[in-house]
């Protein structure tokens, strides 16, 4: 195992993936694959019930060999040990990372800080699944006597991606006779347009942040409580109307949220890998406790994989080690994820929490500046609604673009012969992105020899086509953990630490010496740069003047 105080890009075989991609970059798809008529049939991995075909990447057999052995000379399996024992490997916030503890099945144990924290997650569990079952049966009841018709989630980042994503992409199987509206951004507007139409008297708000100090989640939760009070005039009603969920029961308390309504979550659940501990509370009571058992068991048994599996068959090491390919060796500087599956709209948004706020970083475990890139950008929208804005750039542009296309063989509403017709997009864009179409081809076709040029495409462009059953809570929690774990792998190998955010407080701070300036046009502690004094003097001025909409 290498040595980790210097960089993997010393390594031997990070050389040799250097020196290999100058040869693969010579190689074609079209050429690949005539030489292989096996290819597509043998770069597969079948697990979990998901379908990967990694055949349609610029890589050879030797390609997935040095990858392999780049993640064994990391470390990556005595890495995966470490997280699943729970090892403090947060090393900056000197935290374990037990995303994996959420969906445990009870008998497992799992020790952090002396305590087995499996029977904790589950007294948790527990604990929403009776709250759940009351909203859901009308048994909550509002101040006034009404029963809850609409849930508003306020969080964000963590606190509201996830919700908001789980909701979207798990809505089939929710309860219809209630509404769910998610509440993240500072801007009034979020919330003034999520309660517009809502009686507070049938409203439950769910206050969910980790910190509970967090700046925009704390502002709507008091401009929820005002929306509350304003109506129902006693603050008794808070009681009835809203809980929390956190990590921190003082600010909760502090807020005038009794505890015995806090669903508790742990200092080892980082904000981006907690759509499945508390956090996901507003998935559950959308769709009942049963079904987020399921989820979490989609959860756990990606987690096994990932644990067990060797490396070769082992799906988020794959796709990890796909990704640094690109993002290390062909200069690809972002990720598309493309969904056939309009309930997973939300789904690219989810990700770039996860991946980016993971790992972008710019020094390694020991502080060191990086000398390789780390993650990449992710993106993406669902088809084949992307197909008709943005996808000209990846057919044709000139940048280098993996995708992830994911498709399901089974529809969750069919209509007619749309599933049909979403799939052949699916496995269309896959072969047009590998395949394009030549100047010859083009040329056949009776194209005027000026046009040939603007209608051919290169191909070679690489995807990973990712083929599920049916989208189902169960196949949610593998499909989020599939790139949780791809992102761990990454981590892993640019020797980073994925589970800190550092770079997201200098903006806090900044905006918290500001607040005072255009409240009360109290001088700043900070002196500005003159664009920042200037643009902050400018606001301060005109706004006293009215402008009416
Ligand atoms: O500012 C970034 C962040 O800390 C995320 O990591 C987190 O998911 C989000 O803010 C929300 O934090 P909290 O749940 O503590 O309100």
């Amino acid at each position: 195992m290498r040595n980790k105080n210097i960089s993997v890009s010393a390594l031997p075989v990070w050389k040799s993936l250097d020196a290999h991609s100058s040869e693969v970059r010579q190689l074609h798809l079209r050429k690949l694959f005539a030489d292989d008529i096996k290819r597509g049939e043998r770069m597969v991995v079948e697990a979990l019930g998901i379908y990967f075909d990694y055949s349609k990447h610029l890589i050879t057999d030797e390609t997935l060999r040095l990858l392999l052995q780049l993640a064994k000379e990391s470390g990556l399996q005595d890495h995966i040990n470490k997280m699943f024992r729970g090892d403090k490997i947060n090393i900056t916030e000197n935290r374990a990372v037990l995303h994996v503890a959420l969906r445990a099945p009870k008998e497992q144990s799992i020790v952090v800080d002396g305590e087995n924290v499996v029977p904790l997650v589950h007294k948790v569990l527990e604990n929403m699944a009776k709250f759940s079952n009351l909203v859901r049966g009308g048994v909550w009841k509002g101040y006034t006597g009404k029963p809850i018709k609409n849930i508003i989630n306020i969080g964000i980042g963590g606190s509201d991606l996830g919700p908001v994503m789980a909701y979207e992409a798990l809505r089939y199987y929710s309860q219809r006779n209630l509404n769910f509206r998610f509440v993240s951004n500072i801007d009034g507007t979020d919330f003034a347009e999520a309660t517009y139409d809502l009686e507070p008297d049938e409203t439950l708000f769910i206050i969910s942040s980790k910190t509970f100090t967090t700046l925009e989640t704390m502002t709507n939760a008091h401009t929820a409580r005002d929306w509350v009070l304003k109506s129902l005039m006693n603050p008794a009603a808070v009681a009835s109307h809203f809980v929390a969920v956190s990590t921190n029961a003082d600010e909760v308390a502090k807020f005038g949220i009794d505890t015995a309504n806090m669903f508790e979550f742990w200092d080892w659940v980082g904000g981006r890998y907690s759509m499945d501990s508390a956090i996901g509370l507003s998935t559950m009571i959308a769709i009942g406790p049963e079904n987020f058992r399921s989820m979490l068991d989609g959860f756990h048994q990606m987690d096994e994989h990932f644990r067990t599996a060797p490396f070769e068959r082992n799906l988020p090491v794959l796709m990890g080690l796909l990704g640094i390919w690109y993002n290390n060796f062909f200069d690809a500087q972002t990720v598309a994820v493309l969904p056939y599956e309009q309930y997973l709209k939300r789904f690219p948004a989810y990700l770039q929490q996860l991946t980016m706020e993971s790992n972008g970083k710019h020094v390694s475990l020991d502080g060191t500046e990086m000398d390789i890139q780390t993650g990449p950008i992710y993106w993406g929208e669902p088809g084949t609604n992307g197909q008709h804005s943005f996808y000209q750039l990846i057919h044709q542009g000139t940048k280098l673009i993996p995708c992830d296309l994911i498709g399901f063989i089974h529809p969750l509403n069919p209509v007619g012969r749309h599933h049909d017709l979403l799939m052949a997009n699916v496995f269309a864009q896959a072969e047009a992105l590998a395949f394009g179409k030549t100047a010859d081809e083009v040329r056949a076709d009776g194209t005027a020899e000026w046009l040939v040029p603007h209608r051919t495409f290169e191909g070679n462009r690489p995807s990973s086509t990712i083929l599920l059953d049916r989208l189902t809570p169960e196949t949610l929690g593998k499909l989020v953990a599939l790139y949780e774990h791809s992102v761990f792998t990454q981590g892993t190998i640019w020797n980073i630490d994925s589970f800190d955010q550092w770079g997201v407080e200098l903006g806090k701070a900044l905006a918290a010496g500001i607040i005072p300036e255009l409240e009360d046009g109290a001088n700043s502690r900070v002196t500005h740069d003159s664009s920042t004094g200037n643009l902050i003097k400018r606001y301060i001025r005109n706004k006293k003047l009215s402008s009416k909409p």
